[in-house]
């Protein structure tokens, strides 16, 4: 899981590194995918329900799934969360993050480093002894103090040899419910937040979510270890 963890990574700082004005989503995904390849791994998102990109990328009011496309042109002022999953010796690496194009607006910084901090609120709660309710609890609480919300539907879940695998995590719930975290459990925390509503509709492309309101909207991922002490974040470059 670590080795898997730490392949999603440096192909997600990648991706971080290309995505200036002027690249296409698709031309980022054949960088990543290129790059996980030539580590031995590979991208479990390319079919999986039939989608057809390697990874998703999502622009500004698009919050998950975007499929890559030679007709989405990253221009300054753009912010793009990139959801990278990389298979490596039958283990899954599951992480995200929202990047900057060129000069952002005070809005994108804002919500960006809500969204960010709320991951970390609720990687904190993943400790044994704890349920899963804390960390859904932890992320909701931290996305409301900057008046934003969890978008409704969608959430974190368990990763190992399966890209999805139970429990669910999700980004709003009761402290003190839900399953108990044990030593051993690895799981995918991905806070999805947009700027106002919860509600987000999917485009005609079948894929992409969007707000529905066509408002800013932010997602931070990592895979995450619950140990016998501090959760293990998988998902870096290096360990
Ligand atoms: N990476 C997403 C997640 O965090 C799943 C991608 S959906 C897929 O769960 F269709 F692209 F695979
Ligand atoms: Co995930």
């Amino acid at each position: 899981m670590m080795k898997a963890g730490e392949l999603a990574a440096q192909a997600l700082a990648l991706a971080g590194r290309h995505a200036v004005a002027g690249i296409s989503t698709w031309e980022l995904d054949k960088i990543v995918d290129e790059f996980i390849r030539s580590k031995g791994g590979h991208c479990p998102c390319k079919g999986y329900g039939g989608f057809p990109g390697h990874n998703c990328y999502s622009i500004n009011e698009e919050l998950i799934h975007g499929i890559p496309s030679k007709r989405k042109i990253l221009k300054d002022g753009d912010i793009i969360s990139c959801d990278i999953v990389a298979e490596l010796d039958g283990f899954m690496g599951d992480n995200t993050k929202t990047f900057k194009v060129g000069t952002v607006s005070p809005e994108a910084e804002r919500i960006m480093k809500f969204t960010e901090e709320a991951l970390y609120k609720g990687i904190e709660q993943a400790v044994a002894g704890n349920r899963i309710g804390d960390i859904s609890h932890a992320i909701q609480a931290h996305v409301e103090s900057g008046g934003y919300r969890c978008a409704e539907k969608f959430c974190g879940h368990g990763v190992g040899r399966e890209m999805h695998e139970d429990p669910e995590v999700a980004n709003e719930g009761k402290a003190g419910h839900g399953p108990r975290l044990v030593p051993g459990m690895t799981i995918a925390i991905e806070p999805m937040v947009n700027s106002h509503s919860r509600k987000v509709n999917v485009l005609n492309d079948k894929w992409t979510v969007v707000t529905t309101d066509g408002s800013l909207s932010c997602h931070f991922e990592h895979s995450i270890a619950i140990t016998d002490g501090a959760p293990v974040i998988l998902t870096l470059e290096s360990h």
